[in-house]
């Protein structure tokens, strides 16, 4: 194993609405298990009971038409992400045992800096706060344009899809989420490595078993 030094790696996945992450987490964990490596998987926002709490909140379009706003829904975010960094991402990783998260950090500067408007800077100090250092090892980027990711959405539509409020979003939102989370991954390539996700599951797959192999060897 190449970056043997460290005992535990903390990995997370990011993308748009649609681009497979949880093809792309099962294949994390098939990958650890292969290796006997320990490894826990859990999502953002969310992954306490008090962050899914949150996560019900900040996602659902209010029952009572209450507006929410970009400050509050940011606020949300990270408050979700406090209790989880020092509840059970941090605690894993200090026992040795990674961890794989769906969506982080980069996700809330993607939808809520770019989305939103509200700046890279901006929710970058929230994250920092948020967070400490405990940091992604590794970040897998799955890209896809937002209309294939909203096909795909559409075809398990459930009854939480429709009080989804992300999801409800109009595509120049998604276009400037989808080229946020591209710029990041420019600035870091060390840390992100962008997978095409438009193609099979199979495709996604074998692009994203190559980029940890290529990580942990
Ligand atoms: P998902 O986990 O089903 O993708 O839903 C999470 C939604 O929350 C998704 O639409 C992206 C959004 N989100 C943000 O807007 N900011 C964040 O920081 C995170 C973690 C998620």
């Amino acid at each position: 194993m190449k970056k043997n030094s460290k005992k535990a790696w903390f990995i997370t996945i990011e993308g748009p609405e649609g681009a497979g992450k949880s093809t792309c987490s099962e294949t994390l964990v098939s990958f650890f298990e292969a290796n006997r490596l320990p490894v826990i998987c859990t999502r953002e926002p969310g992954g306490t009971p008090m962050a899914e709490k949150l996560r019900s909140t900040v996602k659902n379009r209010p029952e009572d038409g209450e507006t929410v706003h970009s400050e509050t829904e940011l606020l949300l975010m990270e408050a979700a992400r406090a209790q989880h960094v020092r509840e059970k991402i941090a605690p894993a990783l200090a026992q040795g045992i990674s961890v794989i998260c769906d969506r982080f950090t980069d996700s809330t500067i993607a939808y809520q800096g770019g989305g939103r408007d509200m700046g890279c800077e901006t929710v970058r100090y929230f994250n920092d706060f948020a967070t400490g250092d405990c940091k992604p090892d590794l970040t897998i980027l799955l890209d896809i344009p937002p209309e294939t990711g909203f096909a795909r959405v559409a075809k398990r539509a459930s009854a939480d899809a429709a009080s989804d409020r992300f999801e409800a979003e109009a595509l120049e939102f998604h276009n400037k989420v989808r080229n946020t989370f591209l710029k990041l991954a420019e600035a870091e390539p060390e840390r992100i490595k962008v997978v095409d996700a438009s193609g099979t599951k199979e495709e996604t797959r074998a692009a994203v078993e190559k980029v940890i192999n290529e990580f942990i060897r």
